[in-house]
């Protein structure tokens, strides 16, 4: 019996409409354009409305990846939203988005490792199609971290934005020109989780509560993090730097993405770069940079895509797709 591999079907993304540029926030906080730019290289981030939510964000990518896919709602067996930012305490926020789809069979939960929730989803999805318990998968990153940002802070608030991406995702027998979710690596290291975090929560401060982060302590791991669980994707499949089509990044600072790409031999040209214009959208952010190289070409069927992220907990991971 053939091996199943977990391929990408569909990929669709949804920002805000309403943009947020270095500009307003300098009418905001004590900050300028030249900080942000030369620090993060972010210029702007979308901001959901008010009454906007992470499922009304998530259902639009979610709708958007099944055109591309040219599947229906009903294909979908199984939806993994990775998110910080849910609806509500609980339900899962991926059950609003499963209703909103139509969906009565199956199951669909919310999964949460902060910036790192997309590749977490996704080695969860991947999992259970090669498993053979699910058949199609939306695997979702949504985030309306706007809702968690202390507005006076300008440490932290310069950094982030909102939004939604999601890949389907199809279970198959091996052997489709080698396509699919070829391998996935997750690390979490719970001694660092004061240095990025939320000061509330349920059964702490009955409260929501703020993103605190120490950034510099954050930048410092980082891209040593990346690198390692970038180099097991490579140890685990016999490619290299050489070898990747396109490298997407969670894209949480720009310095860190170049930082990390040259660490490991990784061509500028092919570092997919969406922070300028999205900010740090923390799960999000990976599909959203997936969903912008397939969109303008650059992304084809057959090309070897590589993910990383890192981020609170400390989480990290990485994922090589044959796209
Ligand atoms: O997904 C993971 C999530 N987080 C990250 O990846 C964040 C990782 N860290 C970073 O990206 C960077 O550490 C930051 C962008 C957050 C900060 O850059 P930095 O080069 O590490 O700056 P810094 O924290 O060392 O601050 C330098 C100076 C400080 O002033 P003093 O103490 O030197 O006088 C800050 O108060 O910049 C000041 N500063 C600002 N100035 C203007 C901090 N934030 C701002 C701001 N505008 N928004």
């Amino acid at each position: 019996m053939s091996a199943i591999r977990s391929v990408v079907r569909g990929v669709g993304a949804y920002l805000p409409s309403r943009t947020l540029t270095n500009a307003d926030l300098a009418l905001m906080v004590d900050t300028s354009d030249e900080w942000i730019v030369q620090r993060t290289g972010i210029s702007e981030r979308h901001i959901a409305a008010d009454g906007e939510l992470t499922s009304d964000l998530a259902l639009h990518a979610a709708r958007a990846a099944l055109a591309d896919a040219g599947l229906d709602a009903q294909d979908i067996d199984l939806i993994v939203l990775a998110t910080s930012t849910p609806d509500n305490t609980f339900p899962a926020t991926a059950v609003s988005v499963q209703a909103g789809l139509g969906i009565t069979h199956g199951a669909a939960f919310d999964l949460q490792a902060v910036c790192s929730g997309f590749v977490f989803a996704l080695a969860t999805a991947d999992n259970f199609l090669k498993s053979g318990a699910y058949k199609r998968a939306l695997v979702i990153g949504a985030e309306t971290f706007s809702r968690i940002l202390d507005w006076s802070d300008r440490t932290t608030c310069v950094l982030f934005g909102d939004g939604a991406g999601a890949l389907v995702l199809e279970a198959v027998s091996e052997g489709e020109e080698g396509r699919g979710v070829l391998t996935t690596h997750l690390r979490s290291d719970g001694r660092h989780k004061n240095k990025l975090y939320v000061d509330g929560g349920v059964s702490s401060t009955k409260t929501v509560g703020y993103l605190r982060m120490e950034g510099r302590e954050v930048f410092r791991h980082a891209v040593g993090m990346i690198t390692d669980v970038i180099e097991d994707a490579f140890k685990a499949t016999g490619e290299s730097a050489a070898s990747i089509d396109w490298f997407v990044p969670h894209q949480a600072n720009r310095r860190i993405i170049d930082a990390s790409a040259v660490k490991l031999g990784i061509a500028p040209e092919k570092v997919v770069i969406t922070v300028d214009h999205h900010g740090n959208t923390s799960a999000a952010s990976i599909p959203l940079a997936l969903a912008a190289a397939y969109a303008d070409g650059r992304i084809k069927k057959g090309d070897l895509v590589l993910l990383e992220a890192m981020g609170g907990g400390f989480t990290w991971g990485s994922a090589l797709v044959r796209w």
